[in-house]
């Protein structure tokens, strides 16, 4: 048995659940087409993923790089510092994303979430992702980085032209890197300058970052846009792709639409349901860094390992009907939807608050949604998947 756990089919098909069920009992760590291996149960990721010595993060298979260039510190995209700086710049994320920074969050959230309805709503018809989903992650990390609304425009803009993940140096671009990462040294420099000439600005992400010192030492300007860069890369697409699953079930499941609508209690268990039935990434990889035996497998030093953490989601062992959408889990946050161990998702809560918020406004102001007749839809769980989801709408 083998799996490619980065099929493009699975976008168009879907993902393909029960041959990841045979291989959890037959060969639960299978090739990998790719050359690497496939981890399918939660017992052998939770090892991978807490066992970060051996199993390194290593983003250039995501990013479609070959992973033989050499990327200067400076440049290094969280995930890939190496301890213990690693644990000291994810410090800094963690601050900026911690709850006490993201009071305002959930009021900026229903506020574009009401904004982006109103049009649907008076047309009766939309896209649910297009118009709803995919604004809002991008808008709102925008706000926290003391942007103006257009920045998530451009964030949006630079994913789809390709150039949200290039790297300074990359073959073919500008020396100085992409687009995103002028945008940010532009912001970092006006920040800078307000600074130096004593002038008060609330607190944004850019101005946490500029102020923090590791051992003293202040972060350079390479170092600060290449972390901004890398959080529109870890936060925006993945934000989206909850939202956009949220959205396309509550419109298929009418029964569940009413039943989360009458009681919001179950906003909470849906959105982590979602993360666990529907998990909005995947995979993710890792590359081993020695030569390592996990439950009598053989893996080499340079070996890829792409772990499963949507069929981790779904092993029996550990969840009663995996494959069921539930909502009465007893622990609904056990799942690896924000992945585990030391490189847990630092952006989970803010996640969860877009998340929340606006299932809760499309239940404050949908009467009633539909699927449109003839179109087709997207399977559900729909990865990266940026096709449409249109929606007849009623408001209330
Ligand atoms: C529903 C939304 C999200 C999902 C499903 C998600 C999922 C994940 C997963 C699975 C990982 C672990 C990857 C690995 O171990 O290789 C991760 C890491 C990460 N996420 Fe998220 N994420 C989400 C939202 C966000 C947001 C909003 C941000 C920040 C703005 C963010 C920033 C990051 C960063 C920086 C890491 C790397 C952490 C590290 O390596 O220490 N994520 N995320």
């Amino acid at each position: 048995m083998e799996f490619d756990a980065r099929d493009p089919a699975h976008e168009i098909e879907g993902v393909p659940f029960p041959t990841l069920a045979r291989i959890r009992s037959q060969e639960p760590i299978c090739p990998s087409p790719t050359g690497g291996w496939y981890l399918s149960t939660r017992r052998h990721i939770d090892t991978a993923l807490k066992e970060v010595e051996t199993f390194v993060a290593d983003l250039a298979p995501m990013a479609g790089l070959p992973g033989t260039e050499v990327v200067p510190p400076e440049e290094l995209f969280l995930s890939e510092i190496p301890e213990p700086r690693h644990g000291r710049i994810r410090r800094l994320y963690n601050s900026n994303f911690a709850p006490h920074r993201l009071r305002n969050t959930e009021e900026f959230v229903t506020r574009t979430c009401h904004q982006l309805l109103d049009p649907m709503l008076a047309a009766g018809e939309g896209d649910l992702h297009a118009g709803y989903a995919m604004p809002i992650p991008s808008a709102t990390l925008a706000d926290l980085m003391g942007l103006p609304s257009e920045a998530g425009d451009k964030f949006m803009g630079w994913s789809f032209d390709g150039t949200l993940m290039q790297r300074p140096g990359t073959p073919g671009i500008n020396p100085s890197g992409p687009p995103i990462l002028d945008y940010f040294r532009e912001a970092l420099a006006e920040r800078r300058a307000s600074a130096a000439a004593g002038e008060e600005r609330p607190h944004d992400v850019i101005i946490g970052l500029m102020d923090a010192e590791i051992d003293g030492v202040a972060l350079s300007d390479a170092e600060i846009v290449t972390q901004l860069q890398f959080m529109v890369m870890a936060g925006v697409h993945t934000t989206r792709a909850l939202l956009v699953h949220l959205a396309h079930r509550l419109l298929r499941d009418r029964d569940l639409f009413e039943r989360v609508a009458a009681e919001r209690d179950l906003v909470a268990p849906l959105v982590e349901e979602s993360l666990r039935h529907d998990a909005p990434v995947q995979a993710t990889t890792r590359r081993c860094t020695r030569r390592v035996e996990l439950d009598g497998v053989e893996m080499q030093a340079g070996d890829w390992v792409e772990v499963g953490i949507g069929s981790a989601n779904r092993d029996e062992t550990v969840y009663d009907d995996p494959d069921v959408f539930r909502l009465d889990r007893d622990d609904p946050r056990d799942h690896l939807g924000f992945g585990g161990g030391p490189h847990i998702c630092p952006g989970a809560t803010l996640a969860r608050i877009e998340a929340i918020s606006a299932v809760n406004v499309l239940c404050d102001r949908v009467a009633e949604m539909s699927a449109v007749e003839g179109a087709t839809y997207p399977p559900l769980p729909g990865g990266m998947s940026h096709l449409p989801i249109p929606a007849r709408l009623t408001a209330k």
